[in-house]
C-alpha cells in the first residue's frame, strides 16, 4: 500500500520566506548579544534550526536537548521527559529554544522550568508553528512562524510516527 500523499499547508517557498522573516527579526533583536546560544529540541527541530540558524547575522551557537516525544500518539500526555541533556554550560548566555511546533506548550513549559534554574542572561522560544486551539500555558511564545488550524502536520522535521520528516514542504496528513 502506497501511504497518502500529505496535503500541502504550507509550500517550500512559503516556508523559505518565512524563515527568512524571522531570521530579521531575531538578529534584529539580539543584535547586541554576544552569546546567543541557540538550542534545539531534538529531533523535530532540525530542519528549521538548520535554516533559520544559517541566516541569521549574529554571533550564535548552536546546542540540542532531547525530550520523550509522544511516540506514536497523537495527543499529549502532558509528561515530559528529558532523555538527552545540553553538552553547553548556559548560565550568563542567552538561550533561544527553537521547535518545529508548540501543541499545548507541555515541552517547552517543561524545558522552560529545566533550564531557568541554571541561570541564563535570558530564556526565550522560537517555535516554526503553532496550534492557538491547543496552547494551554498562560505566557506566550516570543517568535511563531505560523498559526496553524488542530491538524496533525508533518515535513519540514515534523513527523507522524516518524514518517514524513524530511518532506521539503509541510503538509497535513489524516489520523
Ligand atoms: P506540546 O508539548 O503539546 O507543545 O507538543 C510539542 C511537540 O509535539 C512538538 O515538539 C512535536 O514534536 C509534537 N507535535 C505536536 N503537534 C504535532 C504535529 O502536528 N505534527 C508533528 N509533531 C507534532
Ligand atoms: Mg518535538
Amino acid at each position: 500500500m502506497t501511504p497518502e500523499e500529505p496535503a500541502v499547508l504550507f509550500t517550500e517557498e512559503t516556508i523559505r520566506r518565512r524563515v527568512a522573516e524571522m531570521a530579521r527579526r531575531i538578529s534584529s533583536d539580539y543584535a547586541d548579544v554576544e552569546d546567543l546560544l541557540l538550542v534545539g529540541i531534538l529531533r523535530g527541530c532540525f530542519i528549521f534550526l538548520a535554516d533559520l540558524s544559517r541566516l541569521l547575522t549574529v554571533p550564535r551557537s548552536v546546542d540540542f536537548i532531547a525530550v520523550s516525544s509522544y511516540g506514536k500518539s497523537t495527543t499529549s500526555s502532558g509528561a515530559v521527559r528529558l532523555v538527552m541533556d545540553l553538552r553547553t554550560e548556559i548560565a550568563g548566555k542567552h538561550v533561544l529554544i527553537v521547535d518545529d511546533i508548540v501543541d499545548t506548550g507541555y515541552t517547552l513549559q517543561y524545558l522552560m522550568d529545566a533550564l531557568k534554574p541554571r541561570k541564563p542572561a535570558s530564556l526565550k522560544t522560537c517555535v516554526f508553528l503553532r496550534k492557538p486551539e491547543r496552547f494551554r500555558m498562560d505566557w506566550q511564545i516570543d517568535y511563531v512562524g505560523f498559526d496553524i488550524p488542530d491538524a496533525w502536520v508533518v515535513g519540514y522535521g515534523l513527523d507522524h510516527a516518524d514518517r514524513y520528516r524530511t518532506l521539503p514542504y509541510i503538509g497535513i496528513v489524516k489520523t
